[in-house]
């Protein structure tokens, strides 16, 4: 069976990375129709994709019965809205992170897509990283022996421009942190096997001129008793910022770069300890002493992956990965930090997201 896409909000990172690189390259999914309120654009994408259904509504999309599943890639403020419309035109619905504004709004998501009988999953795609899988393999296998801390940094530069959805408050849900923490959260959570139990953070807007927050630092604890931080600033140069990846063991640490973000490429550089070497009180150490890099791995691209493992999930009726409800454990997550921030106290996850 091939599955059939309709994409809502095609000419984003729709446009740039999941129509391309996942929808037309998935051995089983098909482009059937592109939908954007962005007009002229959406016509042009159409035009570029080969695609003769092209529409400028969602409510025109979903009613097309040649439709089996639908990506939503459009402004968080509209994943609820867009979730539940698809969800009721009997559409499976993979939606972009984060899932909703609260968790209301996810509650009602998944229990629409219940209700209807229809797969929800999310884009968390970062797991399918060929670098980020080999890294969650040495831990799981335990070369690096207990985890004691994991860091996930995820920057750019991110000046203010008008209407920017994303320096909005009540279109975006926050600034740096919602968009990008997001995905450390999940990767992080995915990479060590355990989930986050307590959060606490720093949020401010340091240097742009828009109410949400360019500049986020997050503390975790996750079940396994590992600690974590998570960074995300938009206020630091593309090129100064090297998105790194580290997670720290009693047995050796992996520092890998280019594997938080959108491309397939990567390198990690590792030390695993040979043996337990007792206390050197002098702490005498050669910087790149015994490390090893891995930059020769078969890249994975992560959007074709994202887009064939859904597609499989609806042919052979099974779970997605990542369903509305990691969706909405990470959305509690991120509320529980933006709360911290505010309040200046730590935040425990309810038990009923753990
Ligand atoms: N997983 C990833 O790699 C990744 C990368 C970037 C963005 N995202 C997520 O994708 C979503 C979109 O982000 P983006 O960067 O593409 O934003 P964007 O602003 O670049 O694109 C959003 C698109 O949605 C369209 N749109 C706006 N209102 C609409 C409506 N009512 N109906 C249909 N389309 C509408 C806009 O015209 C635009 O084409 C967000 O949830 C974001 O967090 C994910």
């Amino acid at each position: 069976m091939t599955v059939r896409w309709g994409v809502i909000g095609a000419c984003g990172i729709a446009y740039r990375r999941t129509i391309p690189e996942g929808i037309m390259r998935a051995p089983n999914a098909k482009l059937a129709a592109v939908m954007d309120v962005a007009q002229e654009r959406v016509k042009e994408v159409a035009k570029e994709f080969g695609v003769d259904k092209c529409y400028f509504n969602e409510e025109e999309l979903l009613k097309d019965d040649s439709i089996d599943a639908v990506y939503i890639a459009t402004p968080t403020y509209l994943h609820h809205k867009q979730v539940i419309m698809a969800a009721e035109n009997g559409k499976h619905v993979l939606c972009e992170k984060p899932m909703g504004m609260n968790l209301k709004e996810c509650d009602e998501m998944i229990a629409a897509c219940e209700k209807n009988g229809v797969k929800l999953g999310l884009g968390y795609m970062m797991r399918f990283h060929a670098y980020n899988k080999k890294i969650k393999e040495m831990i799981s296998d335990g070369d690096l022996g207990q985890i004691s801390l994991a860091r996930a940094q995820l920057t750019c530069w991110y000046p203010p421009i008008p209407g920017a959805w994303r320096q909005i408050q009540n279109l975006g849900g926050g600034g740096s942190f919602i968009d990008m923490g997001s995905h450390c959260i999940d990767l992080l959570e995915y990479l060590i096997g355990s989930k986050v139990i307590k959060v606490s953070a720093f949020m401010d807007t340091l240097t742009h001129n828009y109410k949400v927050e360019d500049s986020a630092v997050v503390l975790l604890k996750f079940e396994n008793g590992a600690q974590g931080i998570v960074d995300n600033n938009f206020n630091v140069p593309d090129l100064a910022s090297k998105n790194v990846l580290e997670v720290y063991g009693t047995k050796g640490s992996v520092r890998a770069q280019g594997t938080i973000g959108q491309d397939s490429n990567g390198t990690i550089s590792c030390y695993l300890q040979p043996e337990e070497t007792g206390y050197n009180a002098a702490q005498v150490r050669q910087v790149n002493a015994g490390e090893s890099i891995i930059n020769d791995l078969k890249p994975i691209n992560m959007y074709t992956s994202q887009i064939q493992y859904f597609s499989e999930a609806i042919e052979k009726n099974l779970k997605p990965m990542i369903d509305g409800a990691e969706g909405k454990r990470n959305l509690a997550i991120v509320l529980a930090a933006y709360d911290a921030a505010k309040s200046g106290k730590t935040n425990y996850i309810k038990e009923e997201y753990l």
